[in-house]
């Protein structure tokens, strides 16, 4: 049996591509590319610093702390820890910037749109 949470009308989702709803205690990041919706935790594995600021293409979102880059549908992660403030970083200093931290996926939701809203769905 799963649960339904009614995040938004469509209607009433920002232009910007962005929402974040907290659900339960988790804040989940909506966004729109194209005419698709993908959701995944506001939380980056790396240092767990908010995705919401980062840049969206196509599939994929990019960390705006240290580049690293998501895939939306899936959460898996495609490039770890690639630069800092927006600038790229040689790769022998990224280990400096990991921080111990291991390459890892972003968890991704379920959504469900009926009737013009968008809902999230748990198991
Ligand atoms: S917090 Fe996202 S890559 Fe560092």
């Amino acid at each position: 049996m799963s649960n339904r949470t009614f995040l938004t009308s469509l209607s009433d989702f920002p232009s910007s591509g962005k929402a974040v709803f907290k659900v339960g205690d988790q804040p989940v990041l909506v966004v729109k590319s194209g005419e698709s919706f993908y959701a995944i935790a506001n939380k980056c594995p790396h240092l767990g610093l908010p995705l919401a600021s980062g840049k969206v293409d196509g599939e994929t979102i990019a960390c705006p702390f240290h580049g690293s880059k998501f895939d939306l549908k899936t959460g898996q992660n495609l490039d770890w820890v690639t630069g800092f403030a927006g600038m790229r970083i040689p790769e022998w200093s990224r280990r400096l910037l990991e921080m111990g931290k291991q390459p890892a996926s972003v968890q991704v939701y379920s959504l469900v749109i009926e009737e013009g809203k968008l809902y999230l769905e748990t198991a």
